[in-house]
């Protein structure tokens, strides 16, 4: 397990390095303006809307506690962040084009890399399309929510990750464990899934820059 766990690129990581500073330099010009930081809080409840929904078709079939827990938090980190993006915005927020930042980009996000991670494991066991799904995202999750949690301290925004972070962690951590017990190639598979996802999650933020650029042109 432990073995496995530095096979993770971003988890591990501490929030240093070129990519980390160019996502907290986005991440701050997002939340200096409340109605941008809003529909970027519920783009999030987007993604982790998608994220539970994915669970849910992927194990609705005799879901065991495990994956009734997850699938609740998962829920329930949407429903945390559709909160804080409502109470940012002062109004209802629905997940179209105009109430959050890249959202169809957000759903392709999580369409293509789930298609590519289930493409690649066509002919493995049942539920390991949907644990390195999971461990991919939380890896991201992990990492990105950490700059993210800085960047709402430093700006003083009253909104705090520390339980939505500890919840992402214990996820990554019963993840690994069962794939560990699942997949003799696991080591070869994170490292394939998780380049998968840096190329999806590239296309996601080079969308949500085109956003940023947009506001500042529209500001000047
Ligand atoms: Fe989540
Ligand atoms: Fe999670």
């Amino acid at each position: 397990m432990v073995s496995l766990m530095n096979r993770l690129p971003l988890s591990g990581n501490d929030g240093a390095g070129k990519a980390a500073t160019v996502t907290r330099d986005t991440l701050e010009a997002i939340c200096a303006d409340v109605a941008r930081h809003a529909r970027f809080l519920n783009t999030l409840s987007l993604l982790e809307h998608i994220g539970s929904r994915k669970i849910m078709l992927a194990r609705s079939q005799a879901p065991d506690a495990a994956v009734l827990k997850h699938l609740a938090e998962e829920t329930r980190h949407a429903y945390f962040f559709k909160r804080a993006a409502e109470r940012a915005a002062g109004q209802t927020l629905h997940y179209g084009a105009a109430h959050t930042l890249a959202g169809a980009s957000a759903k392709f996000y999580m369409g293509r890399l789930d298609a590519r991670i289930t493409a690649a494991l066509r002919n493995s066991h049942g539920s390991l399309p949907y644990l390195y799904m999971s461990l991919v995202i939380e890896d991201r999750a992990i990492w990105a929510y950490r700059i993210y949690q800085q960047v709402l301290a430093k700006q003083k925004s009253g909104i705090s990750l520390s339980g939505v972070l500890a919840e992402e962690g214990l996820h990554l951590g019963a993840m690994l464990e069962q794939i560990e017990a699942l997949d003799s190639h696991a080591e070869r598979h994170i490292a394939a899934f998780c380049a998968l996802e840096h190329e999806e999650f590239q296309r996601l933020w080079n969308a949500i820059e085109r956003h940023r650029g947009a506001f500042l042109a529209a500001a000047e």
